[in-house]
């Protein structure tokens, strides 16, 4: 399979790569950073790219993909986790730029890869039960993770010829737990505290058992109306 993966520098992202690459699939990876981890695989291509910018992605694409004409999976997985904060003590810069990592890079790179790709199986957004939750302290998170949900919903209805899904993944101990743990507790804000005791407790599922997780979730979203929001917890 041709597999195209962003934010495969660390997390969910790198090891959904190094699950296909395991697997002998051939995978496209975006991020800023080239992980050591994938530089062993001859079927990994990698793109440094910060998918906030705009200028050459295209280009950029073309090159990266050299020729391929169709993909059967497109994973979004780049995503940036704002400070914890309420929603009144968020800045306007801080909103741009998670909107702009979370959402619009999205939009930006999809609309690049239907124009060069003819075939684009399936894409898989990674979101988040933030999306639906909205709890406190989650601000410009839980709005770009909703925003997300939107965006597939809208293209799913755009290209019926691919199947889109946006897939929560759990909680999953990355860098972004990392940062969540590394916070002191409050009480405004609930969940880090839930999230905090679920790390010490080991509760959290590793980024490998998780990419595992997610492409059995991806095999099943395909039996789902495209568009769908889908929470792996409840399948
Ligand atoms: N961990 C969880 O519990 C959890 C739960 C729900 C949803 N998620 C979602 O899962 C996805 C992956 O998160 P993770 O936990 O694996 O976090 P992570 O380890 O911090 O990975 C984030 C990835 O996104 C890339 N990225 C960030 N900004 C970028 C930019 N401007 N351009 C290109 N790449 C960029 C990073 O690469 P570079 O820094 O190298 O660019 C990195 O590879 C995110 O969308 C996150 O919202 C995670």
């Amino acid at each position: 399979m041709n597999i195209l993966i962003t934010g495969t520098s660390s997390g969910i992202g790198n090891s959904l790569a190094r699950e296909y690459l395991e697997k002998g699939d051939r995978v496209f990876g975006i991020s800023r950073n080239f992980s050591d981890s994938l530089k062993k695989y001859a079927d990994y291509h990698h793109l440094s790219h910060d998918l906030s910018v705009h200028a050459e992605l295209e280009q950029r694409l073309r090159q990266l993909l050299n020729g391929t004409n169709a993909l059967d999976r497109v994973i979004l997985s780049a995503g940036v986790l704002p400070a914890i904060n309420d929603m009144r003590d968020t800045s306007m810069e801080e909103i741009r730029r998670v909107m702009d990592v979370n959402v619009w890079a999205n939009k930006m790179l999809l609309d690049a890869l239907f124009k060069l790709i003819p075939q684009i199986h399936q894409v898989v957004a990674i979101s988040s039960g933030a999306s639906r939750s909205g709890a406190r302290g989650w601000n410009v998170y839980a709005i770009s993770k909703a925003a997300l949900n939107s965006l597939v919903r809208l293209y799913a209805d755009e290209i019926p010829e691919t199947h889109f899904s946006a897939m929560a993944p759990g909680v999953v101990e990355t860098g972004m737990q990392d940062y969540i743990f590394s916070l002191p507790d409050d009480e405004r804000f609930p969940v880090v505290n839930r999230l905090k005791e679920m790390k010490r407790k080991k509760q959290m599922k590793d980024p490998r058992e998780a990419a595992a997780d997610l492409i059995g979730a991806m095999e099943i979203a395909m039996q789902r109306e495209s568009g769908s929001y889908i929470d792996v917890r409840e399948l």
